[in-house]
């Protein structure tokens, strides 16, 4: 969630902490701040708000740190902001001390005062009580009292080309090239900054000495790294017009294209091999990639006879799940950073299970535990809300299912060709916009919206709810259409939205009857289908471009996008940062 830069450059070192928290905003837009160290002293500034309201002349110094906050432990203001300061110690935090209130009252006691409400605070207290000359031990030492997810960068005005790092469970990566040695929270921050990157594992430090990274343990030891290209796209580039979410639901087809030339080049024996041999399968996700990974786990259950279960990872980590030797987790994130899948991840690892991931950082943590990561190639997803990469998860997860059954079956070359022209039928699926425009226009003073579906539809149906919430600011839900006369329907009354997709075409008079149940009580219908003889009962019928069925989740998503997207920029908001979230959700 927060994002978190060091940076020691012999010149522009202000710049260039800057310009990487640019590129982190959207991991946080509650509050921004820089420290830098020269001459014996820190210089601080820090905002609530973005990093734009940082503005003013640049702090001097060749070794700088830098935040962008997403509150945890007290509101957004400028007391909260990091980097925060004790004695000779500037600091900042991504994830959550969980055993800040003891630490807190046992520094109270010893006479300590604190200036912010944050747990983060707590951290560079301890680093400047344990401080006796060594900057590096001082910071292990007070590391080895912190309970939680971190990752912190701290500076020191002793040492003022120096930046010393830790990191529990949050992500902390080094960069090298350019002129800089850096350390982020983030590949993508690194995006055209640094040519070589190295991941630090949990209870290594980075210790940054001028231009020179060395990775060290507690202990103060070396620890042997090898550092990679760095080959992540290009990161954060805002269009020149528009948000940043109508510029990647437009990238969709773009995306889907490159992330099928990875997939094409990439064997799936093993993957196939382990998904038809497993004694269970299970996927873990959360949000928009669990739904993408529901989709999955009924596409393969249907058509590979292989049962799936589906759950999400905070459940799944905390539910003693059935996993274990033999067993194949698929695992979906986007930023392959989510702290509950990572968790989830490491859970069914530890108890022997093969873990197969997906996910569009190809650096990222969650990359690295798997027995088997699969690319998506969505390109970089600067807008917190989820689009095109998770059409590309459902791509990458549909190639996955017709492998797993074209080698039990040796069958399916027919959808190889279909997910082949996805690309195509979501760039026909774009061109509705002006359905999802002129829905939205009339829906954007409702108060609540339902979205229905069957088999599949219904988590296209989850998928479109979750996004109008979560950028409309709009409540709206989602049911199986079944569901609805079983309590949901009572909701219904004179005026009320419900929004049904349905592209199975066995399933089409079940849902029209859905539908029909819910006008007959004063409901106004809408349905997606791309079947256009479904369209009479519905008060707007909007057509959907055709694909083999199972393949429908891949463009039936896409208008309700748009129509999210419409909706939150009708009602006056900012699409692409949507208020108390954030992208890359690294902490519980
Ligand atoms: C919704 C959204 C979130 C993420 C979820 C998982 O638009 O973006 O629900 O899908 O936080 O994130 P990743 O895919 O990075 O694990």
């Amino acid at each position: 969630m927060c994002g978190i830069v060091g940076c020691f450059a012999e010149t522009g070192c202000y710049e260039r902490v800057l310009a990487a928290l640019e590129r982190l905003e959207n991991r946080g837009y509650d509050s921004a701040g820089i420290a830098l160290t020269a001459d014996g002293r820190l210089s601080v500034r820090k905002k609530k708000g973005a990093v734009a309201n940082l503005c003013g002349a640049p702090l001097a110094g060749r070794a700088g740190i830098g935040h962008t906050r997403w509150a945890t432990h007290g509101k957004p203001s400028d007391e909260n902001a990091h980097p925060h300061v004790a004695g000779k110690f500037a600091l900042v935090h991504n994830g959550i001390v969980e055993n800040h209130a003891a630490l807190k009252a046992e520094l109270l006691a010893a006479g300590e005062t604190f200036a912010s409400e944050t747990d983060s605070e707590v951290i560079v207290k301890l680093i400047a009580r344990a401080y006796k000359g060594d900057f590096f031990s001082a910071v292990a030492q007070a590391c080895a009292r912190l309970t939680g997810a971190y990752a912190v960068a701290v500076l020191c005005t002793d040492f003022p080309e120096e930046i010393v790092c830790a990191k529990n469970k949050s992500p902390l990566i080094a960069g090298a090239g350019c002129g800089a040695a850096y350390v982020c929270s983030d590949v993508p921050a690194l995006c055209g900054a640094a040519a070589y990157v190295c991941p630090a594992e949990d209870g290594e430090f980075i210790h940054i000495r001028g231009g020179e990274i060395c990775f060290r343990r507690a202990d103060g030891s070396p620890a042997e790294k090898v550092f990679t290209r760095l080959t992540e796209a290009a990161g954060a580039v805002r269009p020149p017009r528009g948000s940043c979410m109508e510029a990647e639901i437009a990238q969709i087809p773009q995306g889907l294209a490159r992330t099928l030339g990875w997939l094409r080049g990439c064997d799936f024996a093993p993957a196939a091999r382990a998904l038809r041999s497993a004694g269970r399968v299970f996927t873990v996700a959360c949000g928009t990639a669990h739904h993408a990974a529901q989709a999955f786990g009924a596409l393969l259950s249907r058509e590979a006879r292989i049962p799936v279960l589906c759950e999400t990872a905070s459940e799944f980590r905390y539910g003693d799940p059935l996993i274990g030797q033999g067993d194949v987790l698929v695992a979906v994130s986007q930023s392959g950073e989510t702290a509950d899948t990572l968790e989830a991840v490491r859970l069914a690892k530890a108890r022997g299970a093969f873990v197969i991931a997906v996910t569009n950082v190809e650096q990222s943590t969650l990359a690295r535990l798997a027995d088997l990561p699969l690319r998506t190639v969505a390109g970089a997803e600067v807008a917190v809300a989820a689009t095109k990469s998770y059409n590309c998860q459902l791509l990458a997860l549909f190639y996955l299912a017709a492998q797993t059954v074209f080698y039990k079956r040796a069958c399916f070359p027919s959808w190889f060709a279909a997910l082949g022209a996805a690309a195509d039928a979501c760039a026909g699926a774009l061109e509705g916009a002006a359905d999802a425009e002129t829905l939205a226009a009339r829906l954007q003073t409702a108060r609540a919206l339902y979205f229905i579906g069957r088999g599949t539809d219904r988590f296209t149906a989850a998928e479109g709810a979750l996004k109008v919430r979560e950028i409309a600011y709009v409540f709206a839900e989602s049911c199986p259409a079944g569901e609805l006369k079983h309590g949901t329907l009572a909701l219904v009354e004179e005026g009320f939205p419900v929004i049904a997709v349905a592209t199975g075409r066995a399933l089409l008079q079940k849902t029209a009857n859905s539908l029909a149940e819910a006008k007959a009580r004063g409901a106004f219908t809408v349905l997606f289908s791309q079947y256009a003889d479904a369209a009479g009962g519905a008060d707007v019928f909007c057509p959907l471009p055709a694909l083999p069925e199972p393949l429908m989740p891949l463009v039936s998503v896409i208008p309700l996008q748009q129509f999210a997207c419409r909706m939150c920029l009708l009602r006056g908001f900012d699409p692409d940062r949507p208020r108390n979230l954030a992208k890359s959700v690294t902490v519980e």
